[in-house]
């Protein structure tokens, strides 16, 4: 056996895979599909739900209380008028006269010929706003405006009050949400990584103005600490300040942890202090006092916020570009997603030997599923055969259940990364899964 894994991947062999396994495949794909829209089979629900776990339980820190939300997903036009995203929330935007082809007038460069039709003949360039308006109530006449959040954000800015006087928090603390925001991207591509409907784990940080520097630099480490965590190659992810000229309306400082795509250092997820933009733009907007009383120089201040804000998605995409593997065994290629046990959406497989040797595993097998879920059992094909189906969806361990399993109530073990096997006690099964599975203990 040899093992000297490479990661050749590239986007095509992603999206391929993430189709051919059951991961994600394009959304309304029969009826030609939707750019920037996919959907989520078993394994990429698994998956995502196990980011989203991880991501919670990284939320624990030091410095302060963090509290969970989940706001609606379409909020009123007055607040998105407060919050500046109806005048500011814009991407510049090109058209090619000669081929209709629309582009985003800051990723090209307009000097040269369309990359479409190689013809060279550009629109003016506009403003597009990239938010999804809709009419909220029964006719288009008297309804009102509504948008589709394009952050998740501005629902946190808006209970902040609610929260504040039913969780029990005192200042420094963060009010956490995981959920949809919607963008209309003009031109969504490179799979997940820019989608018009994405999920975004988003932390909104209170402090004290005069602590949020401090705060900033906090966050900044913790954050990156979170993605070492997941098993993310450290020489793969760096901090990236923002130059002046890409700060979004609201920020006043923003460093983005970046990743190193194929197809270059892209964000993977953003930590902006916002100051205290959305509070005082909510409280004069809506008349309501958002500011908090100090009790230690009896003032009242409105607080400012520092922001992490990460796509579920483009994690879930940078995850599977990481992880991926190929190497030789036994003279065959195979592929494989090196994913942390406790990010795998498939724990562990269990395989009889040979038909005759079903019944015992089988219930193995039930035994473990009872305590550990997401477990698979399989009997069709060579074990060879069913080690790489398991290989290739990133399941840590397969257990197989041999000639000697009765005798000596041991099965082997089989390692994903080294192929390595080793037997292993029937009762020890469970205890050994529950080890391995821990998160960090890899
Ligand atoms: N509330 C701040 C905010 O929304 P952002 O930098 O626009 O800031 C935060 O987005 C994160 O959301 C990004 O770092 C990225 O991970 C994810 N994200 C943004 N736009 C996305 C898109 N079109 N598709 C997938 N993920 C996206």
């Amino acid at each position: 056996m040899e093992t000297s894994p490479k990661n050749p991947v590239s986007l095509d062999i992603l999206t391929a895979l993430c189709k051919r396994r059951g991961f994600i495949f394009q959304s309304a794909e029969i009826y030609g599909g939707l750019n920037g829209f996919y959907d989520f089979g078993h394994l990429g629900v698994l998956l995502k739900n196990n980011l989203r776990q991880a991501w919670i339980r990284s939320l624990d820190n030091e410095k302060g209380e963090i509290v969970l939300m989940e706001g609606a997903l379409i909020g009123p036009e007055a607040m998105w008028i407060a919050s500046g995203h109806v005048e500011n929330f814009h991407d510049p935007m090109v058209d090619c006269m000669e081929c209709k082809h629309r582009f985003r007038a800051d990723q090209i460069n307009l000097d040269k010929a369309c990359s479409n039709c190689g013809k060279k003949n550009w629109t003016e360039v506009r403003n597009f706003n990239m938010m999804l308006k809709t009419t909220i109530g029964a006719s288009e006449s008297s309804g009102s405006t509504g948008y589709l959040r394009p952050e998740t954000a501005q629902a946190i800015f808006v209970n902040f009050k609610n929260v504040l006087s039913t969780a029990r928090v005192k200042i420094p603390f963060g009010i956490a949400q995981i959920g949809k925001s919607f963008r209309n991207e003009i031109t969504p591509r490179q799979f997940l990584f820019r989608m018009r409907e994405f999920e975004q784990m988003e932390i909104e940080w209170f402090c004290k103005p005069q602590d949020a520097k401090e705060m900033f630099e906090f966050w900044r480490k913790k954050r990156l600490e979170f993605y070492y965590s997941l098993g993310i190659s450290q020489d793969k992810l760096r901090l990236r300040s923002h130059e002046k000229d890409e700060l979004s309306h609201y920020s006043s400082g923003t460093d983005d942890v970046e990743y190193n795509f194929p197809f270059g250092w892209k964000e993977l997820e953003g930590i902006a202090h916002r100051k205290n933009f959305d509070l005082t733009q909510h409280s004069k907007h809506s008349g309501k006092d958002l500011s908090v009383f100090d009790e230690s120089t009896k003032t009242s201040y409105v607080p400012d916020v520092v922001e992490c804000s990460v796509g579920s998605d483009r994690l879930l995409l940078t995850l599977l570009f990481d992880s991926y593997r190929e190497d030789t065994v036994e003279g065959e290629t195979r592929n494989y997603f090196a994913f942390a046990p406790h990010v795998a959406p498939i724990k562990a497989g269990f395989f009889p030997l040979s038909k005759q040797l079903e019944e015992p595993m089988h219930k193995i097998y039930q035994n473990v599923r009872a305590v550990i879920p997401h477990v698979q059992f399989d009997l069709s094909g060579s074990i060879g055969k069913r080690y790489r189906r398991q290989d290739e969806i990133g399941t840590p361990f397969c257990f197989t259940y041999d000639f000697e399993s009765e005798a000596t109530q041991t099965v082997t073990v089989r390692e994903r990364d080294t192929t390595r096997q080793h037997r292993i006690a029937i009762d020890q099964i469970i205890p050994f899964l529950q080890k391995a599975l821990q998160p960090n203990t890899n």
